[in-house]
């Protein structure tokens, strides 16, 4: 066993505010400013070309593990190809590419809603070149047309881009979540993606439950969390030079990188602080969900799925609207084997029906605004730029 936590602390003079984790707080002295640039590059004067506007948006978009897969071709003088980057994806936890392309949804619905802030419609034809198999695969998922249309409205959602967040935070268990918030969320459902809510103290209660047993079975999976330890990029450099994955930053987590307390092969061992630290850090925040929101789809088609992330980056703009902390946890949704038996059970406590497919939960309450998470630059992501 090594150093204790406050044995750090005061190794580093006592400075040592700190953690973690993709939305957790990164210290001012760490901060990690070139890998948050992208978020403030959508305050800078808008492009001329209303696709790039609508992309330095759209590249700010939730995504699993903040892989951010996106590729991007601009074709003709107001069309994109987007094309899936086939290495960024999760293999392990999501063996289908189901959640990658919900985060495609996204990055397509944040795009439209920046395209609708400059009077553009901005239609989208999906899998022009045919639909995907089991795993997605080199032909496009959307070919995108940019159309100026004065009766194009902007949409209130806009604004609430650069507020957006996943809120991997406790939350205070003193505050519920209103009725009435949970009516604004589910009034987002698409007639693809329909969404449920609860605040009920019971179902709450088993739903706590059963989402900290699926966390613990993604963790206990060895190849499972080994996916996760892989991505994790800690301190400053490391998420500067790589700005997606797992970021873990700040001086309590650097300084015990530095001293040998902390990295990615003692993460991935149970028994060491590290991989303990992992457990510690997420039992409170699985534990204080104070309602939960879900998306349900009739089937399960590869449009469905799609469909599915416009619906969600809308739920989490609206929350993002209403000051509601927002937490997408997928593990109980995920297709290995090991989460089978937590799939069953978390799908008869959200009450689906034979074929009805459960494609995002996630967890609500009130707590500290979370930090930004690192991205790669719009140019980067440009095909040929
Ligand atoms: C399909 C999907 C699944 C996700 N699953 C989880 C999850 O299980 N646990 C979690 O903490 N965050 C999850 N997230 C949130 C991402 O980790 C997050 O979007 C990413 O790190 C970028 O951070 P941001 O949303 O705060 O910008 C998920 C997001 C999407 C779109």
């Amino acid at each position: 066993m090594g150093l204790s936590r406050r044995t750090v602390i005061r190794a580093i003079g006592g400075t040592g505010l700190a953690l973690v984790g993709a939305g957790g707080l990164f210290a001012v002295t760490r901060t990690p400013e070139r890998a948050l640039a992208p978020w403030a590059a959508i305050e800078d004067t808008p492009p001329a070309d209303i696709r790039l506007d609508a992309f330095r948006h759209a590249i700010l978009a939730p995504n699993p593990h903040n892989r951010q897969p996106w590729l991007i071709k601009l074709v003709s003088a107001d069309e994109a190809l987007i094309f899936c980057d086939l290495e960024r994806r999760l293999p392990e936890t999501d063996p289908f590419d189901r959640q990658i392309l919900i985060g495609f949804g996204c990055f397509l619905e944040l795009a439209r809603i920046a395209a609708a802030e400059r009077g553009f419609k901005m239609d989208i034809s999906a899998f022009p070149d045919g639909l995907p198999a089991e795993r997605l695969d080199r032909r496009p998922i959307a070919k995108l047309r940019f159309v100026a249309n004065p009766t194009t409205t902007a949409d209130p959602l806009f604004r609430y881009i650069p507020v957006r967040r996943s809120s991997k935070q406790p939350f205070d268990t003193t505050r519920p979540v209103e009725d009435r918030t949970l009516a604004s969320l589910v009034s987002l459902s698409s007639t693809t993606a329909r969404i449920a809510t609860t605040a009920d103290a019971a179902l709450v209660e088993t739903l706590r439950t059963l989402t900290w047993d699926a966390w613990m079975i993604e963790l206990t999976t060895a190849r499972t969390w080994q996916e996760t330890v892989d991505l994790m990029r800690i301190g400053r450099s490391e998420i500067e030079a790589n700005p997606d994955g797992v970021s873990i930053g700040g001086p309590f987590l650097e300084a015990m990188a530095l001293t040998g307390q902390f990295s990615r092969e003692q993460s991935a061992r149970p028994g060491t602080a590290a991989h303990n630290g992992s457990i510690s850090r997420y039992r409170p925040i699985m534990a204080t969900g104070m309602a939960y929101a879900w998306i349900m789809t009739e089937g399960n088609a590869r449009t469905d799925q799609l469909a599915v992330g416009q619906t969600f980056v809308r739920m989490n703009l609206e929350a993002a609207r209403k000051g509601l902390g927002f937490h997408p946890i997928s593990q109980a949704l995920q297709e290995f084997k090991e989460m089978e038996p937590a799939y069953r059970k978390i799908t008869g406590a959200l009450g689906a029906q034979p074929g009805q497919r459960v494609q995002m939960l996630a967890r609500l309450g009130y707590g500290s605004l979370a930090a930004r998470t690192p991205r790669w630059p719009l140019r980067s992501k440009i095909m040929g730029a």
